[in-house]
């Protein structure tokens, strides 16, 4: 694992570059993607690389982490919708690559073996995108969850709701196990918000309480952290 400490700025503009780089390795390369606040400045500028010409989203595949139950894709705050303003809407990515959770769905046990299904017949994710959770979860896998997990319906935490802003209660996630099968991962994490976590999740013990922990034991992951979310 890799952990880059450098201004926001440039670990956005080297996140991006490190995206670009794994799209461009591929003939049709099959992205992760996360939703939040941390991501927003990624996707602009992964906007920007797209619209000076240095990059082309017309092969990529993407799959999103996740989604809350009871929102179908259409619902203006659903994870989906994020994606649409923020970035799918802004670059060639073509709607047929878009794959997504489906949180409006009451099957949810056939959605998400369907999604796992998905990943593996396109070929396995080759970078996945990942923010976290001020309590270490990353995608919607709290505290709890564990190293071998799937994508699976999860019950949210009052402090995620809390610091979300949400009163759904539960989500559909990609599981740890789902996560750490990618080729390459790479992780954001800016402010003075993210520094107690982020010093837990280096040196604490690598365990379910804290499931980005699992992330020291992947062998392409790259932490992009800005000096605040260093700083402990
Ligand atoms: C969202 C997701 C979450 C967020 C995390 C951090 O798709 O998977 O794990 O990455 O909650 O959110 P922000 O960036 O808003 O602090």
């Amino acid at each position: 694992m890799k952990v880059l400490v450098l201004s926001k700025r440039e670990a956005v503009e080297r996140a991006a570059l490190e995206v670009v780089k794994r799209i461009k390795r591929k003939k049709r390369s099959v992205i992760g993607f996360a939703t939040g606040k941390t991501m927003i400045p990624l996707y602009r500028e992964l906007v920007r690389l797209y619209r000076a010409g240095k990059v082309d989203f017309s092969k990529v595949v993407s799959f999103n982490l996740d989604e809350y139950v009871g929102l179908s894709s259409n619902d203006k705050r659903s994870f989906r919708n994020y994606m649409n303003r923020n970035f799918f809407s802004k670059v060639n990515i073509k709607e047929k690559n878009i794959n997504f959770l489906d949180g409006g769905r009451r099957n949810w046990r056939s959605v998400c073996r369907d999604y796992e299904k998905r990943i593996k017949s396109s070929g396995g994710i080759d970078l996945q995108i990942l923010g976290i959770g001020r309590n270490g979860h990353i995608g919607f896998n709290e505290p709890g969850s564990g190293e071998k997990s799937r994508t699976r319906k999860v019950k949210l935490s009052a402090m995620t709701r809390t610091i979300n802003g949400v009163k759904f209660r539960e989500a559909l996630t990609m599981g740890i196990g789902t996560i750490m099968d990618a080729r390459g991962i790479v992780l954001l994490a800016f402010g003075k918000e993210k520094e107690e976590i982020m010093k837990k999740v280096l040196e604490g013990r690598v365990g379910r309480e804290l499931p980005a922990s699992f992330l020291r034991r992947h062998k392409d992951a790259i932490f992009f952290i800005d000096r605040e979310a260093a700083q402990k």
